[in-house]
């Protein structure tokens, strides 16, 4: 039997182009905090992808931005989405990154990949509905979808500092929860 590694690595998406972003800032401190928990969080940029469309899809002609994001995606052990909440959803350009992911026909990046949800926001609720619909999206497409902790992040000025280090002690502590939490899938489906 093969040993599991001591890191795993995870493809990290934030699901904002907005400069600041506070779901930036939140991936930014998961990322200082992963490797004490086990994991190595990798940037994976979306803003740069062309609106996804049918007539892009040829397995032969896949344009080269596609198979880049494809790559650093599937080269990972796990995916980490990181979503804000826009209009009770997802972001357009997170959706538009997972329909590149879910393509070509047959090469999904989803089946059984080990993905978690988190997603930072200043309403009551955070991003509850959005990670709702953003959980559905992921399982209708075969990904292993970490169920707890769920993580809803309500953020409040200075939560996170310029460094990205999490100030209040119990928020921190929940997010190694989670990070420990998802390693423990990635461990169990690699
Ligand atoms: C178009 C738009 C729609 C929004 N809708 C919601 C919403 O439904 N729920 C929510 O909690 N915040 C909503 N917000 C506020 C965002 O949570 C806030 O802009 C947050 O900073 C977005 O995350 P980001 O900074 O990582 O981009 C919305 C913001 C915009 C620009």
């Amino acid at each position: 039997m093969t040993p599991s590694p001591d890191t795993f690595t995870v493809a990290l998406i934030v699901g904002s182009v907005s400069q600041p972003s506070l779901n930036r800032r939140l991936a930014d401190a998961l990322a200082a905090l992963a490797p004490d928990e086990g994991l190595e969080l990798r940037d994976v940029p979306i803003g740069e992808l062309p609106f996804f469309g049918a007539h892009m899809e040829s397995k032969a002609d896949y344009p080269e931005a596609g198979r880049v994001f494809k790559r650093a995606v599937d080269s990972a052990d796990g995916l980490l989405l990181v979503t804000p909440e826009y209009n009770r959803s997802i972001t357009g350009v997170l959706k538009n990154a997972i329909d590149w992911a879910s393509r070509p026909e047959g090469e999904s990046s989803f089946p059984g990949r080990p993905t978690a949800v988190i997603g930072a926001s200043a309403g009551d609720i955070s991003t509850a509905v959005a990670q709702n619909h953003l959980k559905a999206i992921l399982m209708s497409q075969g990904a292993q979808v970490l169920g707890e902790p769920e993580a809803y992040i309500k953020y409040e000025d200075g939560l996170i500092d310029d460094e990205g280090q999490v100030t209040d002690a119990s928020t921190r502590e929940f997010l190694q929860e989670f990070l420990r939490s998802f390693r423990s899938l990635i461990e169990r489906f690699a």
